[in-house]
């Protein structure tokens, strides 16, 4: 890491050979990289990245296209057309669902409530695209209680502040619980989950979607990397009804395995996602079809849906559905291999998160996820949920195999045992404080 250092140099006053820039930059640059796109990264949902997905990355980057005009690349409109029809064919969601292929589930989630913000301000007649937030009727926002942190980032950039929402309290996997809905008063936008980030639990998405749309409010789902149950035939059940919801967001990054940077946005009627994001000059030339940057918060973009049609064409409905069932296997297969090492899995193992307690108390689990780290099998980090310090698994990635989870999990166990005077057995005791 120390040679890092020796990037950080003044300007150079004149060019360098292209070649001597690519050495350095290998050099010194690569191995100052986190394995994540490795086979035992397991530390956030990063997903690897598919070969075909990285080799459709290269092209992409060499054809330098501007994404967002169908003038200025035919080839992007047409493979975001086509990855657009089979995303909504995976994930169940009707005809005339508009995408936007923004940068990772954050902004998907920004352009969906964008989105959801007109559609719902429009009812109550005020047009938030013209005339702002200022002077509008209020909205009512409603999360889950272990809302992710982006969905309130992204109800702030949107004007309706981080904080002010009405949160409904969760269950123990962190499930917003139905029998706590408030009644719906007004303009109303509901944000539920699909993949909790520690349990990888999903919102009862049936009685909520129910009862919003009898009180004419607008459902949007948080499916950064747990919407990809749909699938998966053994999965789907866990994200039954989502379809019924007004918009999406989720991550192609994340478990559908695509280099960074690669988001999906949806809502149900792709007229108010465009009406949210369109813009036009005199310059710009009129689309015969569907303009990318019509949908997006970027004008000018990368063509990052290259990439997700290049997963897609490559795994099929087949291998898509592979990835995302073997993912959760090797997930059961830590808890297992975990619970047996006489630690506590903190969750009900139902996707690809598994949250486990190595330690009775914080600094101990800290120590424990350092040495891990240091010691390199594999990578793991940590989180506090339910005021409980923890290690948190998270297995994303198409490289990963069975002989990996092994390795990791002696690794683990290793650890566990290094750290703690009498072996791993953080079984009794109860919470932390
Ligand atoms: C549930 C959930 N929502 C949203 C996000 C934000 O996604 P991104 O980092 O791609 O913006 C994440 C990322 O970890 C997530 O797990």
């Amino acid at each position: 890491m120390a040679a890092l250092a020796s990037l950080r140099e003044p300007f150079p006053p004149g060019p360098t050979d292209p070649g001597a820039v690519l050495d350095l930059l290998d050099r010194v640059g690569s191995p100052g990289t986190v394995a994540s796109a490795g086979p035992r990264f397991f530390g956030f949902v990063t997903g690897g990245a598919l070969p075909a997905t990285v080799a459709a990355n290269w092209l992409a980057g060499a054809w330098d296209q501007e994404g967002g005009m169908e003038a200025t690349s035919p080839t992007t409109v047409v493979l975001e057309e086509v990855a657009h029809q089979w995303l909504l064919e995976i994930f169940g969601l009707p005809a005339g669902t508009g995408v936007s292929f923004a940068t990772g589930a954050t902004m998907a989630n920004f352009t969906a409530l964008a989105a959801a913000r007109g559609a719902v301000l429009e009812r109550a007649g005020w047009d938030v695209e013209a005339d702002g937030l200022q002077g509008a009727p209020p909205v009512r926002i409603v999360v889950g209680e272990e809302v992710h942190p982006s969905v309130r980032k992204s109800l702030g950039m949107l004007g309706f502040g981080r904080n002010l929402a009405l949160v409904v309290p969760a269950d123990t996997q962190g499930r917003m619980r139905a029998d706590r809905l408030p009644p719906i008063e007004g303009p109303t936008i509901v944000c539920v989950q699909a993949g909790n980030v520690n349990s990888g639990a999903c919102d009862p998405f049936g009685p909520i979607a129910e009862w919003a749309r009898a009180g004419g409010a607008w459902l949007h789902v948080d499916g950064a990397f747990g919407l990809w149950a749909k699938a998966a035939p053994g999965r789907s059940h866990l994200v039954a009804g989502v379809e019924r919801a007004d918009s999406w967001a989720t991550d192609a990054h994340k478990w559908l395995n695509t280099p960074y940077d690669s988001g999906l946005g949806f809502v149900r009627d792709a007229a108010v996602l465009r009406r949210a994001m369109a813009m036009s000059a005199a310059y710009f030339p009129v689309p015969v079809g569907r303009q990318p940057d019509h949908y997006t918060p970027e004008l000018s973009r990368r063509s990052r849906g290259v990439e997700v049609w290049a997963a897609l064409k490559s795994l099929g409905r087949t291998g898509l559905a592979e990835l995302v069932e073997g993912c959760c296997h090797h997930a059961a297969r830590f808890a297992e291999g975990l619970s047996a090492a006489g630690l506590e899995v903190l969750n009900e193992v139902v996707l690809n998160q598994v949250t486990v307690r190595v330690a009775p108390d914080p600094a101990t689990t800290d120590r424990i996820v350092e040495r891990i780290q240091r010691e390199g099998t594999c990578w793991v980090g940590g989180t506090t949920w339910r005021e409980v310090r923890a290690i948190r698994i998270s297995v994303s990635s198409w490289a990963t195999t069975a002989a990996d989870v092994d390795r990791s999990l002696a690794a683990i166990v290793a650890a566990v045992r290094a750290e703690t005077a009498s072996g791993p057995s953080p079984r009794r005791g109860g919470r932390t404080p």
